[in-house]
């Protein structure tokens, strides 16, 4: 089938090189020509695993091009994704702008029946206004429909969560409209769960906010083991054999960060509060979260009299491992409160260090400084505290016995629990971490 996806980001570049993969003919659209001129050359614009590898394939197979001219791609397709941003605005609900400008194009360039296709995560009901809008813009006698179909990627592996998902959900109004994304999931050979736009929509959001939810439950109650005198992960572990719990997501730390999860939360608590309902759970698991996210800090503040003029080494930046994306991580947190104080941080990250000098550029900022390092060893030389704040391999190869051997004074804070608190002791290193 000939399919337009709107938007080059993880959603809408994901989905539109899976579909090609597949066996799909797949054009996406963006805006920016310069994103544009470089993927044609085969570079992707995010870090995932395998995504470049399908688009250079796809590419040169034919199936899989790339342009800024939105009519020719929209005109003629039997369907066009909408995987733009929907960006969090300042009350926490979500910027619908972006979809609208795409809806409109679209409205204004079809040519022949289509099916407009939201994976965009939206607040229940916007479809149906995407489809109203359409229709209000529409310029031909054609038919356009609007079905909602929400994604279930998570970064690092999206291509993988994509062509092997548990399940996907779409959201119809119509059976033309399921018949269409019948049609084009059936390559996927994988289960399709069919109901209505506005289900759909909740699905997204239902599942994305229980996960969170799942970790601020953990990170909740490893608070509480650690003044009891619990272990969290032995209680997770205990935990994990019950199916109805499950064994994933039950990792305490310093919180969630990323693309989905803080703003998925707030945009689902925004919208209960539209309709005049107060979403206790989504409201409980956003205020642990954000107290989560400095736990650590606030302990070694305690210990400590000042991080001024201390050398601090910062393990891992990104919000998760396997990823070079910043949003919400911990760090953005946690790096402004050492700085105030004056700390010279010496901070390793082994893919998102260039996008954190961005933000924070290497040398003097406010009172302190940062020094970014190409190995872990480096920022743990010298150093009087060490950070740990995002799990990365080359951060969990790092032995117990390096902390004692490298820092001025092996004290460490691990907000993902990455070492055995015997090896710690062992190592003579004093440790502190998350719910243990
Ligand atoms: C998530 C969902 O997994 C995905 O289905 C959805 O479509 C988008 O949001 P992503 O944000 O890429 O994906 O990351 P994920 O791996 O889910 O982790 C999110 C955050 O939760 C990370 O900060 C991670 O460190 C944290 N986390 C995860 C925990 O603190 N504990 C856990 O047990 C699991």
């Amino acid at each position: 089938m000939k399919i337009a996806v709107a938007g080059t980001g993880y959603v809408g570049l994901v989905a539109g090189v899976c579909f090609a993969e597949v066996g799909h003919d797949v054009i996406c659209v963006d805006i920016d020509e310069d994103k544009i001129k470089s993927m044609k050359k085969g570079i992707s614009p995010i870090y995932e695993n395998d995504l470049q590898d399908l688009m250079v394939k796809n590419y040169s197979e034919g199936r899989l091009n790339y342009t800024t001219d939105f009519k020719s791609a929209y005109k003629d397709a039997d369907a066009v994704f909408i995987g733009v941003g929907t960006p969090e605005q300042l009350d926490g609900s979500a910027n619908l702008s972006h979809i609208a400008t795409v809806a409109r194009q679209i409205a204004e360039c079809v040519e022949k029946d289509c099916l407009v296709v939201v994976k965009s995560t939206v607040p229940v009901g916007t479809n149906d206004k995407v489809e109203q809008f359409i229709h209000d813009f529409l310029i031909n006698k054609v038919k356009v429909e609007v079905a909602s179909n929400p994604e279930f990627l998570a970064q690092g592996s999206a291509v993988h969560d994509t062509l092997q998902a548990p399940r996907i959900i779409i959201g119809t109004e119509s059976k033309w409209a399921e018949k269409i994304l019948m049609k084009i999931y059936e390559p996927f050979k994988l289960p399709v769960v069919s109901v209505n736009r506005r289900s759909a929509e909740m699905i997204k959001y239902a599942s994305n906010d229980f996960l969170a939810l799942k970790i601020s439950y953990m990170n909740d109650i490893a608070n509480l083991c650690e003044l009891v005198g619990a272990d969290i992960q032995a209680v997770a572990n205990g935990m994990s054999y019950d199916d109805r719990i499950g064994n994933k997501f039950l990792n305490a730390g310093i919180g969630y960060g990323g693309s989905c999860f803080p703003k998925d939360t707030k945009a689902l608590e925004y919208l209960a509060k539209q309709h005049g309902y107060d979403l206790r759970t989504v409201k409980a698991t956003i205020d642990v979260n954000n107290d989560q996210k400095t736990i650590l800090f606030k302990k070694a503040s305690k210990r400590l009299i000042t991080f001024n003029g201390l050398k601090i080494a910062v393990l891992g930046l990104t919000f998760k491992p396997g990823t070079d994306d910043l949003r919400e991580s911990p760090t953005l947190d946690n790096i402004p409160l050492l700085l105030e104080q004056g700390a010279d941080i010496y901070a390793y990250d082994p893919v998102g260090a260039d996008n954190f000098k961005r933000l924070y550029p290497e040398g003097k900022n406010g009172n302190g400084t940062i020094t970014y390092v190409n190995d872990p060893k480096e920022a743990l030389e010298s150093a009087n505290v060490c950070f740990i704040f995002t799990e990365w391999d080359q951060i969990k190869a790092v032995k117990t016995t390096d902390y004692k051997k490298l820092m001025r004074s092996p004290l460490v804070y691990d907000g993902r629990n990455i070492y055995d608190l015997k090896d710690m002791l062992k190592a003579e290193v004093e440790y502190y971490s998350v719910g243990r």
